[in-house]
């Protein structure tokens, strides 16, 4: 297991999200809402397409391509056309940073 740093919780008021990266290639998404951080993985579980550029609402995260929607407690698809859920992963706060805590070696995705 390790815990990698991904941005400060200030980086990511409630409402919005922010992408971060492990490892200097795989993306995470770090969501608050209202005040809870969660981190899902940065790519869209369909296709290569960053959820970055997808559309928050209160419990759910769509995705701009093809608007699959997710929802933020599962990580479940909501409608198709994606069948996935997106990877949800443990959130640790710390000294005002956000971490994530994942196994050894590759980020696990959904893809
Ligand atoms: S790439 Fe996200 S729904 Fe198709």
């Amino acid at each position: 297991m390790r815990r990698v740093d991904l941005l400060g919780v200030d980086e990511v008021p409630p409402g919005t999200m922010k992408m971060a990266w492990v490892d200097g290639v795989d993306s995470v998404l770090v969501v608050n809402l209202d005040g809870e951080i969660r981190a899902f993985q940065g790519i869209c579980s369909h296709e290569y397409f960053e959820l970055d550029k997808g559309f928050l609402t209160r419990d759910s995260l769509t995705c701009a391509l093809h608007l699959s929607r997710f929802d933020l407690e599962t990580g479940e698809p909501l409608d198709p056309p994606a069948e996935l859920p997106i990877m949800r992963y443990t959130v640790v706060l710390e000294n005002g940073r956000v971490f994530i805590e994942i196994p050894d070696g590759p980020l696990p995705v959904n893809e």
